[in-house]
């Protein structure tokens, strides 16, 4: 094997590291915002707020990915939405709109059946205790329910951000510079098809990995508090 060309490109796995790390972060904040959302939604009373959620859940788990990247990707600019020209950032904002706007979306179904089983584990004896006490529904959901139940997904959630920094690699197909792209441009330039992948591979294993220990900590703290 021969990592010679590193020397020279280098800064392209830098820089897409760097891009796959501001997608993923991105996708995890938009992705666990909209997916408790529609949670919250799916377990409504209201049935055209829960028929909403279920479709959507539905929807995005019995489709691919990559299918609903080139719908938005494509879709938006036909609806009639564009994006504005971000001097300096340029032509490819629009892109980056449409990428985060897709993996948000598909994360945020996956996030949203991990906090409804999480809610749905606490015991119903909870809510009770907390009602009799006199608090109305959603005070008692956002001081008795969700705390306890954000401690029991903590591990179904750290798994849905490790597939986020994965899952980032489907958008070097619409040309964002990630990882994954990087890694492919210097496939090209350097004729060299396999080495870059070996590269590209260990980058993304860092970053899984060091997510996966910060994770262990984490639970680790929130069980010592139990
Ligand atoms: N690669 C699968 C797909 O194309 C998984 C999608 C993302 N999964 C997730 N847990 N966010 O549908």
């Amino acid at each position: 094997m021969d990592f010679s060309f590193l020397s020279k490109y280098y800064m392209f796995f830098i820089d897409g590291a760097k891009m796959t790390l501001i997608l993923s972060i991105f996708t995890v904040i938009f992705g666990v915002l909209l997916g408790m959302v529609i949670a919250l939604m799916r377990m409504s009373r209201f049935w055209p707020l829960k028929a909403f959620a279920v479709s959507y859940i539905e929807f995005i788990r019995g489709t691919p990915m990559l299918v609903q990247l080139y719908i938005f990707y494509y879709g938006l600019p036909k609806l009639g939405i564009q994006f504005p020209e971000v001097p300096g950032i340029g032509s490819s904002f629009p892109d980056m709109m449409a990428a985060i706007i897709a993996l948000s979306i598909n994360s945020a179904a996956y996030v949203a059946e991990t906090f409804r089983a999480g809610i749905q584990s606490i015991d119903k004896g909870q809510m009770e205790a907390a009602r009799s006490l006199g608090m109305p529904h959603a005070m008692a959901m956002r001081f008795i329910i969700l705390p306890q139940a954000l401690r029991n997904i903590l591990p179904a959630l750290g798994n849905e951000f490790i597939v986020v920094i994965k899952e980032t690699s489907i958008v070097s197909v619409i040309g964002i510079g990630e990882l994954m792209y990087k890694a492919d441009t210097v496939r090209g330039n350097t004729f060299q098809p396999f080495e870059p992948l070996i590269l590209a591979a260990i980058i993304y294993f860092i970053m899984t990995f060091t997510l996966t220990k910060l994770l262990g900590v984490a639970e680790r703290r929130m069980k010592s508090s139990d």
